[in-house]
């Protein structure tokens, strides 16, 4: 049995993670808000009694550095996301960052040094609640931040260059934050599975095959506002009965196709009154394969559906692209490292694929990837009723520790 207390820690930051929020009742923490400067604020304190330095960069990931024995030594970036969903769970991204935190701890009081240097990044926006624009953190990493997105606007109109600044950043100087590739050794992130895998199979954590690529898109209907008591049915362009049409077939395509899945997670109706017929109804669509070219042709399929409703209802459609990615591997050298460890600790290793995405889908244009699944209960995640055993937890945290063990030993052999 894994000792417990430093997986009781990771727990009880959890917890005080989970309560730093927007929203009374329930956690909400989007991108660049009070909520997330507080969280970063909380975290720094940890990050610096672990003897790491630390600084927020310029879209707002946090950033912790341990130094290597020797200064010349790369960078292997461990992390996670603070950001959440709305109404989230509490250890969907913070899981991530605490474990990898733990571990520093963990080195820290023994003073002891690895023959590489390791970051724990906590990304500041993996879920794109707030901008519709997943992954803003690691895409300053990578360089692959693109800065039109600047001046994409929130729920309230606030501009994303706006929010930035407010946050404490420089948005001209995102692209400064690209790392050099030859310095960093590869991108490993621990994160609760949100599926049902690992509890079905009854093992506390997994490493991760594949990241299923994803696109998303708004779609707005634009029909004819009217009066919900003088315009006959016949004559009516209802902008939302064309949206759930839309929504309806949308499920049925994604029924019919094996491994494929559409949701529609929002929908915005106007003018929204109950004697008004709906004139705009806006949605998100989210479509995800694993593999690329059905994810594609599907995406394609639905934006045709759309027009062809639209065009029966005399509604316009409105379809715009706000994020893709594709469907990555994770390295498989690092895999190997990472499941010799975890069959030293006594566990049987299981590779599984995610449907979820993940920071490590971006950071593998810079470096190569891995990530560490912990089971979480049910497989429930999105959903205030995330749950991880505290047991399981003490297990990654276990598992992390003898990988870089290992990873710094081979280091050291091969430099001879
Ligand atoms: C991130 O949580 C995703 O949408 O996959
Ligand atoms: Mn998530
Ligand atoms: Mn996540």
């Amino acid at each position: 049995m894994a000792e417990l207390t430093d997986a009781r820690r990771v727990m009880g930051r959890c917890d005080i993670l989970g309560a730093i929020s927007e929203e009374p009742g329930c956690l909400t923490r989007r991108f660049a808000t009070p909520a997330m400067g507080e969280a970063n604020r909380v975290v720094v304190g940890w990050m610096r009694d672990a003897g790491m330095t630390v600084r927020q960069d310029n879209v707002g990931n946090l950033i912790g550095r341990y130094e290597a024995r020797d200064p010349d030594a790369k960078t292997l970036l461990l992390g996670s996301h603070l950001d959440t969903v709305r109404d989230a769970g509490k250890y969907d991204g913070p899981l991530g960052v605490l474990v990898a935190l733990a571990l520093i701890e963990r080195l820290h009081a023994r003073g002891e040094r690895l023959p590489f240097a390791v970051e724990v990044v906590a990304f500041a926006d993996e879920e794109g609640l707030r901008y519709h624009t997943a992954y803003l953190g690691s895409q300053a990493l990578t360089g692959t931040f693109d800065p039109a997105q600047l001046s994409r606007q929130d729920e309230d109109g606030v501009v994303m260059d706006e929010a930035i600044r407010a946050f404490g950043g420089d948005p001209m100087a995102i692209g400064r934050e690209k790392r050099d590739p030859d310095t960093v050794l590869a991108y490993c992130e621990v994160h609760i599975e949100q599926g049902l895998v690992l509890d079905h199979r009854n093992l506390p954590v997994g490493v991760v095959s594949t990241i299923m690529g994803q696109s998303r898109f708004t779609v707005a209907f634009v029909g004819q506002a009217g009066h919900a008591g003088t315009v006959p049915m016949a004559l009516r362009h209802d902008a939302l009965c064309a949206a759930a049409e839309f929504i309806l077939m949308a499920e049925e395509m994604a029924r019919q196709g094996v491994g494929l899945v559409a949701t529609v997670g929002q929908l915005d109706v106007g003018p929204g009154a109950s004697n008004v017929i709906p004139g705009r109804a806006a949605l998100s669509l989210d479509v995800r394969h694993i593999d690329n070219t059905v994810r594609e042709r599907t995406s394609v399929a639905l934006h045709k559906k759309a027009i062809e409703i639209g065009a029966r209802r005399g509604v316009i459609v409105e379809w715009r692209q706000v994020q893709g990615s594709t469907t990555i591997a994770c390295a498989p050298e690092i895999n190997a490292i990472l499941s010799r460890a975890i069959e030293s600790l006594g566990y049987e290793v299981l590779s599984l694929p995610s449907g979820a995405g993940h920071d490590a889908v971006v950071m593998s244009t810079l470096a190569p990837v891995a990530m560490l699944f912990v089971r979480c209960k049910g497989g429930i995640s999105h959903n205030p009723a995330e749950s991880v055993a505290v047991e399981d937890v003490a297990v990654a945290l276990d598992v992390l520790e003898e990988f870089v063990r290992r990873w710094g030993r081979a280091i050291v052999a091969e430099q001879g």
